[in-house]
């Protein structure tokens, strides 16, 4: 089989990539990603150095870049995981996200679909789904949970599941979809809450607590993540959808607290700041369907998967701090900057 892996160059794309070259797969794995802000060869170079993938510069809306890769590479598959994907960017601004999310994944169902290719997996997220109550622990998002979103992210990407569903119903070409909690790992971007606040700490600055901290995610290692989109690929039920989570609620105090602790540093670092607009209060996962079907369980407790992703940020502090040295700044002074 040859496999697409769009996004490849970005945080769970990337894991994803060393997941299949650690499974000693006999695929041939491309990897398109157009290297935005959030994309970065470094990240993936061993893979490419040893031919472990071949790796193409492009933008999963140019279609006719798209059409060449998919008769080139003679592809089969594609696993879709190019997109746009912090909430806070879309609220300053929600363009490329629309372009990307939407618009990229039609161009890649319609590619797809007119190159007879045999397994769409769309990478999506629990925040389709909306919030659920801080006070009602027993309710969790199943498959069956309506879609609700808050931010223009999550109604970018439930327009993109929106229409990967509209393919198979419509043309019976060969989707698949998960939906999946916040994930934390090697490689996550700075911008999102675990690395920003290990970057911050080690840098003795302030740590930017939205609202009162009290939001409540259900974090997963991205390594479970990718173990169960691969599971998913060869395995899981065309048309249908797969909620992928850890069954591990932290709030962001608690999270911001571990990471401190785990770091020796004091607690008067953090900062609470106003909240992010239209907030989501809190995210949990039924993730029954896929241990039935599939057999899929997360392995990485997070007790454990926490130290050994803040070890990742330690030891390779020269992937990171040339991120937030760079054009990070401008970002980190407008997101942050007048907020507390
Ligand atoms: P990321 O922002 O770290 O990486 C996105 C990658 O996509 C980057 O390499 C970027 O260069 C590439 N990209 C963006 N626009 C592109 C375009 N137009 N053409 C080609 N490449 C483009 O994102 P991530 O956190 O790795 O998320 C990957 C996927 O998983 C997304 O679809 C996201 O919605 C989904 N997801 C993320 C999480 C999470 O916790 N991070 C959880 C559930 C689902
Ligand atoms: O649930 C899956 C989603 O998880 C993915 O679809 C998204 O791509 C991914 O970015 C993530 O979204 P969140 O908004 O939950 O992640 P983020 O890391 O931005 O924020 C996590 C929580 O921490 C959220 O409640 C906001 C809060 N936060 C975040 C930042 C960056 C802070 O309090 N301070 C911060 O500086």
């Amino acid at each position: 089989m040859n496999q697409l892996i769009t996004g490849g160059a970005g945080f769970i794309g990337a894991n994803y990539l060393y997941y299949l070259a650690e499974q000693n797969t006999k695929d041939k794995i491309v990897c398109l990603d157009s290297l935005t802000y959030a994309g970065n060869l470094h990240t993936i170079d061993s893979l490419i150095k040893e031919d472990k993938i071949t790796f193409v510069k492009g933008d999963i809306t140019d279609r006719a870049l798209v059409d060449k890769v998919l008769t080139e590479h003679q592809i089969d598959v594609i696993v879709h995981f190019a997109a746009e994907s912090h909430v806070d960017r879309s609220i300053e601004d929600a363009s490329a996200f629309l372009n990307t999310n939407i618009l990229g994944t039609h161009v890649l169902l319609e590619a797809g679909r007119q190159h007879g290719i045999s397994r769409f997996h769309q990478v999506s997220t629990d925040e389709v789904y909306g919030d659920l109550p801080l006070d009602r622990p027993d309710l969790l998002f199943t498959e069956e949970t309506p879609i609700h979103t808050s931010s223009p992210y999550s109604a970018s990407k439930a327009s993109a599941d929106l229409l990967v569903l509209a393919y198979f119903r419509t043309f019976r070409f060969p989707v698949t979809i998960s939906r999946c909690s916040n994930n934390y790992g090697p490689y996550q971007f700075p911008e999102k809450l675990i690395p920003l606040m290990i970057a911050n700490a080690l840098a003795d600055k302030k740590l930017p607590v939205y609202g009162k901290g009290e939001n409540v995610r259900d974090w997963l290692h991205v390594r479970d993540h990718c173990r169960a989109i691969a599971m998913i690929v060869n395995d899981g039920k065309v048309g249908e959808v797969y909620n992928i989570g850890g069954h591990n609620e932290r709030s962001n105090i608690q999270i911001v607290q571990t990471i401190l602790q785990s770091l020796g540093k004091d607690e008067s670092l953090i900062e609470y700041v106003t909240d992010r607009k239209g907030h989501d209060l809190r995210y949990a996962i039924d993730a029954s369907k896929i241990g039935k079907e599939l057999g899929w369980k997360p392995e990485i407790y997070f007790d454990e998967g926490i130290v050994s992703t803040i070890k990742w940020y330690l030891d390779n502090k020269p992937w990171w701090e040339e991120i937030v040295s760079g054009e990070y700044q401008a970002y980190y002074a407008k997101m942050y900057g007048g907020r507390s």
